[in-house]
């Protein structure tokens, strides 16, 4: 497998991999209006292709502040259903923050059981737009203490 950055031409094709991953009307996520007309942290969306350049996976990053912090929403993120279980999810996870060196914090909605293996647990008092399960709001510092004392609506990052 080879990791690189995301590029134009991989666009409809990650799109796909994310309609395939995720039930129909994933855009309607109350998640993906911190998206709508953001530009993504291109430097962190990676693609995973095998040796014959068949897509395996895809993460994406967005910025988003919680009051007046910063952060990285990492996701959407899918393995294609032949490549799960084989560490491609995790290899996206950590090579994309290993790369995160400008950003103090990272959170996401996601399985707390997936990603408390990466480091991530629950954030309490940092709101998602509504409706979201507080549960799976999940954060890791990328500086140490980067999430202490930082709580609020999570928001775009205009
Ligand atoms: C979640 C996902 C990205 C993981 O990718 P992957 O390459 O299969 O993951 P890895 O190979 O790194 O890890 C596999 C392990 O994670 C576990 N796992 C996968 N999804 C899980 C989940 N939602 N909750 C708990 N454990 C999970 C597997 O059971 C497996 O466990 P094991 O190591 O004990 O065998 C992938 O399953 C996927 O694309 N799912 C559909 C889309 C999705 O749900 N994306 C995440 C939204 S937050």
């Amino acid at each position: 497998m080879e990791l690189r950055e995301e590029r134009p031409d991989d666009r409809w094709e990650v799109e796909a991999l994310f309609d395939l991953a995720f039930a129909p009307g994933r855009e309607a996520l109350s998640s993906y209006r911190l998206r709508d007309d953001v530009p993504p942290v291109s430097a962190l969306c990676l693609v995973a292709r095998d040796d014959t350049g068949i897509l395996g996976g895809a993460v994406r990053f967005w910025p988003v502040r919680v009051g007046v912090h910063a952060a990285l929403l990492l996701g959407p993120i899918a393995v294609h259903p032949t490549r799960q279980g084989e560490g491609l999810g995790a290899l996206l996870v950590e090579e994309s923050l290993s790369r995160a060196h400008e950003w103090d914090r990272v959170l996401l909605v996601g399985d707390a059981p997936y990603y408390s293996r990466f480091g991530f647990s629950p954030l309490v008092g940092v709101e998602m737009p509504p409706p979201t399960n507080p549960a799976r709001v999940l954060g890791r510092a990328l500086k140490p203490g980067a999430w202490d004392s930082v709580t609020g609506k999570v928001q775009r990052l205009d």
